[in-house]
């Protein structure tokens, strides 16, 4: 039996690591491509590389989207099925103090992964999958923004994720390339990056009940985003691949929440009650009621939110929600966790993580 081959860049990800599990659980041989770091960045693949089942079917090679040699020669060797480009420098706040760095990454390292197909000559054969985002939409031209709705990049990181996706449709157009864009609405788990506001909170939280920091500093609690969960989403990417022809997706849960929704309603999993007071960067929300034998490092009246200047950004998008009507329909989609599971999933992780920490 012939095993379909697939590379995964960004595979120390939140999203390559789902989608290195997907691939693997469908039979691929799966090559992940992580880069160099001075200190362990495997945390999220780990579990994969010890599974002696699975190991056999997972590689991993050292590369960088910004050295086209060594992509070139990584697509050279393996032939791959399927491309899935995750890479990229994708906080969008960071953006903004490496705009340069942000640009080439994205940009330029998603082209010199287009370019290595071709120049190997595998235009026939491997498909090529971009990270495409909601990001895109930043300054919304449209309620609910879908595949059809205006740009208005606002952000080092939408401009440079602009590129990439116009690169991977002139690919497409220009050399007959199966290159689709998946444009995903944000998706979260318990592997979510830590300064990524969601993952922020919930280990936050987890860390103030046990008595290890006493707030959370954030930044604009009154943005909106269309949260789904990494896990059904990396199912999307796979399906985009799988469709007839190549084309550009939006992926969404459709509803909108905020920030300051997603801050209450972890309390509200763990039964403690808050009341906001203040306004703008002085708005702060204080614990009013809980159960003192179940989290005795909790004191009523504890300031749990505090705002930051500094976690605001020179640009704020404010306001996403997507419109999925073309995914749902074509590629039979919808997705399956909703907000309250995912911050139930979130915080239940983040707990477990900071309660073994403190054993140490
Ligand atoms: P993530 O957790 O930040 O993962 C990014 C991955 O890219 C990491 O494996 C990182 O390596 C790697 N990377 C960074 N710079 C690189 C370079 N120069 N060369 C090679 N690898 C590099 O991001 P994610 O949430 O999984 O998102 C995956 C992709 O989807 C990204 O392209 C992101 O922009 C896009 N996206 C994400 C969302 C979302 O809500 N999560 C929504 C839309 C689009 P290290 O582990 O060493 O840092
Ligand atoms: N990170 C962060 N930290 N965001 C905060 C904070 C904070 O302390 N306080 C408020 N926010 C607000 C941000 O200003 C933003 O409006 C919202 O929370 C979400 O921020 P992030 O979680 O950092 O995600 P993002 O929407 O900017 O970007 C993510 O989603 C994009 C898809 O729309 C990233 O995963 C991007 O890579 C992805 O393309």
């Amino acid at each position: 039996m012939k095993f379909k081959k697939a590379i995964i860049t960004g595979v120390t990800g939140q999203d390559g690591s789902y989608l290195a599990e997907f691939l693997l659980k469908k039979n691929y041989i799966v090559h992940g491509i992580k880069r160099k770091s001075s200190s362990f960045n495997t945390s999220r693949i780990d579990h994969i590389y010890e599974n002696k089942h699975l190991r056999n079917k997972f590689f991993l090679h050292y590369g960088d989207l910004l050295d086209s040699n060594t992509l070139t020669k990584i697509i050279k060797e393996v032939k791959p099925d399927e491309i899935y480009n995750f890479a990229a420098q994708s906080h969008v706040g960071v953006s903004f103090d490496l705009p340069n760095y942000t640009s080439q990454v994205n940009s330029i390292g998603t082209l010199n992964l287009l370019q290595a197909i071709k120049d190997c000559g595998l235009e026939k054969k491997t498909k090529f999958y971009q990270a495409s985002t909601s990001e895109l939409f930043g300054e919304i031209q449209e309620k609910k923004q879908s595949e059809k709705t205006k740009f208005y990049p606002k952000s080092p990181y939408a401009t440079s994720k602009l590129f990439a996706y116009w690169i991977t449709k002139n690919f497409r157009e220009s050399y007959n390339i199966f290159a689709s864009n998946g444009i995903l609405f944000n998706h979260e788990s318990p592997r979510r990056g830590e300064t990524f506001v969601t993952r922020k909170i919930t280990i936050g939280l987890s860390k103030i009940i046990y008595g290890l920091e006493k707030s959370i500093y954030l930044g604009n609690i009154y943005s909106l985003r269309d949260w789904g969960h990494a896990k059904d989403y990396v199912q999307m990417c796979w399906k985009v691949l799988q469709y007839k022809k190549p084309d550009d997706f939006v992926i969404a849960t459709e509803k909108q929440y905020s920030v300051k929704f997603f801050i209450e309603n972890c309390f509200k999993y763990l039964g403690i009650k808050i009341k906001w007071f203040g306004k703008g960067i002085n708005e702060f929300a204080k614990i009013i009621k809980f159960d003192d034998k179940k989290y005795p490092k909790l004191k009523k009246g504890m300031i749990v939110v505090k705002i930051n200047k500094k976690y605001f950004r020179p640009n704020e998008v404010d306001n996403l929600v997507g419109n999925a009507t073309k995914a749902k329909k074509l590629l039979k989609w919808k997705p399956k966790i909703n907000i309250y599971q995912l911050i139930k999933e979130m915080i239940d992780a983040d707990l477990e993580i900071v309660r073994k920490s403190t054993l140490i």
